[in-house]
């Protein structure tokens, strides 16, 4: 992750090239410069105008933006559309032959689907679920691999107005299960397997081991593709396959309209509780989200084709695979497999066999591929990028030059893109044709986002100064709630302390003397493991509920790779294990959070105490489990301590 240190003291200054800016949407600073003018003085007015141009709507709306229930905004409430047309329908007379969809799978295969064969596959698919008496507002889990499949589903959910939940394949069944239950859904769609870097991964047996944990009687039915063809139980009464589902379902299906405040879909993030968060998002707002930073950020032609590496279970691969790309009738890739299967050239060799012109990936994934040495880049030919884009965490400088240098040769802008689950689409970012570029700062606000950065008690700070980032104004695709909980969702993003009205966004911030932002970090207990959010508290939860374990406590430290590496301290309830019996103990420990959460969660050090470091208050002191992580000395006073000795012991017990 990107040092303070680092940071401070970059100067490098990266203005848009002639050439670039010649043919950018947004050309210039000053047409930049202008947009924002724009939404200051007439916001209201600025968001109408971007929604009727922007979307197609079956009924238009007349009022812009409600803020009678803040923060529980709405916008563009009394219009009627449907995300799905929008996406498809509304390019069959133009470009139904064009290809929407470049399909490579792990193995090499590659697949192209037009815009006219993707409308006739969500529509069978849509009707086939309609076939399962899934209807209006109903919510269906989507577990699958990185497929065209995947992007059908959510397409079908889409355009009959159900709500679906993207849930990440590397998830546990646990996890599958807390969030089948949170969202009351009605159907999972899943696969056999998913294959990744030549493996097959189970997810139908995931899903097995989901619903037999209990409590799921408001699952009806499991649709299962087949990828792999590898085996799979069958439970008659409630499996049915893909295949069987769409075989005589006809290739057309009218579109359910929705309000343009309807859900589209959950999407559960992390949050300091140990409970995962329903990130509930509505369907105009969210849609014109992605169309605006499709345009602005990404400068989509219609000659690009995109490639965003994201899966398809976090929120970049719902705004960045699933809708924004084809809601702007783009070619996009999507990529089964993984960045160094069968090897490390394997992003540069889509880059090149795709002609791929806008690349949009996470820091984590660069910084990966940049221990591999430059000669693996070069060994393709990626003269057709144009636009390279980095989201999920801060970039290190040194990271951002290599592939501004290495895989962009010199040539392509880089946006790096600042946004969030619950923001829905890039909300800091540079417009590649206006504002010139620093490594390591995401630059700017997007038109009509008016973010700002405050102290504890909503006071801007002044530039130079770090503090909390917040956006001040409701913004079209911000999350509307937290599923079943608005309690949460006004506590946690729209803090009394900060006036009741901001938008919290849960990260540090600083600005330089040119207004740009540089993220800092979580000021929650949440951690960027290569570029996933997870809780620490999910991960302290997972622990203790291994029979062996007592107490737990979770921090971050700086990874090279991966930005954070998650660090454990567990007490068991036995006597503290040493040498080979703790050895064990921490493998089996880890391979326990994997099981519970998914293998993205599983602890990279743990360290066995007789107790943790705590208050006479009996509070744990995390500062100091962070300090002992990352190996510092620590200088502060620890006399209110109850256990001062414990820091010697888990300064050496890494296992
Ligand atoms: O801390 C910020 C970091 O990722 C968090 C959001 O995580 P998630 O909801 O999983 O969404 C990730 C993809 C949008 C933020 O609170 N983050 C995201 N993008 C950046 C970033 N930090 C610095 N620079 C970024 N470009």
């Amino acid at each position: 992750m990107a040092s303070i240190e680092s940071i401070l003291h970059e100067t490098r200054l990266f203005p848009p090239s002639d050439a670039f800016q010649a043919q950018a949407n947004v050309s210039g600073i000053e047409a930049y410069r202008a947009l924002c003018a724009q939404a200051e003085q007439d916001y209201e007015g600025f968001w109408g105008a971007q929604a009727r141009e922007n979307l197609v709507w079956h009924k238009p709306f007349s009022h812009v933006l409600d803020e009678s229930k803040a923060p529980f905004y709405r916008w563009f409430h009394d219009g009627e559309m449907n995300v799905s047309y929008n996406c498809l329908d509304k390019h069959l007379a133009t470009q139904g032959d064009k290809t929407a969809i470049i399909f490579e799978a792990d193995d090499g295969t590659v697949s192209k689907v037009s815009y006219q064969e993707l409308y006739e596959r969500v529509c069978q698919f849509a009707n086939g679920l309609k076939s399962l008496n899934i209807v209006k507002g109903d919510r269906v889990i989507i577990y699958m691999p990185m497929s065209v499949e995947a992007v059908v589903a959510m397409q079908a959910c889409a355009r009959i107005g159900a709500i679906h939940s993207v849930v990440f394949g590397g998830f546990s069944a646990k996890s599958l299960h807390e969030r089948i239950i949170d969202a009351r859904a009605k159907a999972v769609i899943t696969a056999d397997e998913s294959m990744r870097g030549g493996k097959a991964i189970p997810l139908k047996a995931a899903v097995d081991e989901a619903l037999g944990l209990g409590g799921c009687e408001c699952i009806e039915k499991v649709v299962v593709y087949r990828r792999s063809g590898g085996a799979v139980q069958w439970d008659a009464q409630r499996d049915m396959w893909w295949h069987d589902l769409v075989k005589d379902q006809a290739k057309s299906c009218e579109p359910t309209w929705v309000n343009a405040e309807d859900p589209l879909f959950i999407l559960y993030t992390s949050g300091s509780t140990g409970k995962p968060k329903g990130v509930q998002h509505s369907s105009a707002g969210f849609l014109l989200g992605a169309v605006l930073s499709m345009k602005w950020v990404f400068d989509y032609k219609p000659g690009d084709v995109y490639w965003c590496t994201a899966d398809v279970g976090w929120i970049t691969g719902h705004t960045y695979v699933a809708y924004g790309p084809l809601a702007m009738g783009a070619t996009e890739v999507i990529f089964e497999g993984i960045p160094t299967y069968p090897d490390a050239g394997r992003f540069w060799k889509v880059i090149q066999d795709h002609k791929v012109t806008t690349f949009y990936t996470a820091p984590t994934a660069i910084r990966s591929l940049i221990k591999l040495g430059n000669d693996l880049p070069k060994q393709y030919d990626m003269s057709s990028l144009r636009l390279l884009g980095t989201v999920g965490e801060p970039i290190n400088p040194e990271a951002w030059m290599w592939y501004h240098e290495v895989v962009g040769q010199s040539r392509c802008p880089i946006v790096d893109t600042w946004w969030q689950t619950e923001t829905g689409s890039n909300m800091i970012a540079p417009l590649p044709g206006a504002v010139a570029t620093k490594p390591g700062s995401c630059t700017l606000p997007l038109p009509g986002i008016i973010a700002d950065i405050v102290d504890e008690v909503g006071h801007e700070v002044e530039k130079g100064h770090g503090g909390f980032l917040v956006i001040k104004r409701p913004f079209p695709s911000q999350l509307r709630t937290l599923w079943g909980d608005p309690e949460r969702f006004q506590k946690t993003y729209f803090p009394e302390e900060l006036g009741g009205k901001y938008y919290l966004a849960g990260d540090s911030s600083h600005r330089d003397a040119d207004g740009y932002y540089w993220i800092m970090g979580r000021i929650d207990d949440v951690l960027n493991v290569s570029g996933h959010r997870l809780g620490t508290m999910e991960i302290e939860s997972a622990l203790v509920a291994n029979p062996l374990v007592a107490e737990a406590a979770v921090v971050g430290k700086p990874h090279e790779i991966k930005g954070e590496a998650v660090v454990a301290y567990v007490v068991l309830k036995g006597a503290r294990p040493e040498g080979e019996e703790a050895k064990k103990i921490a493998a089996d420990l880890r391979n326990w959070v994997g099981h519970e959460i998914g293998p993205i969660a599983k602890p990279d050090e743990i360290r066995f105490g007789d107790n943790l470091p705590k208050t006479r208050s009996g509070k744990i002191m995390r500062r100091l489990l962070r300090a002992i992580a990352k190996g510092e000395e620590i200088t502060s006073d620890t006399s209110t301590l109850e256990n001062p000795a414990i820091l010697e012991q888990l300064k050496n017990a890494v296992k």
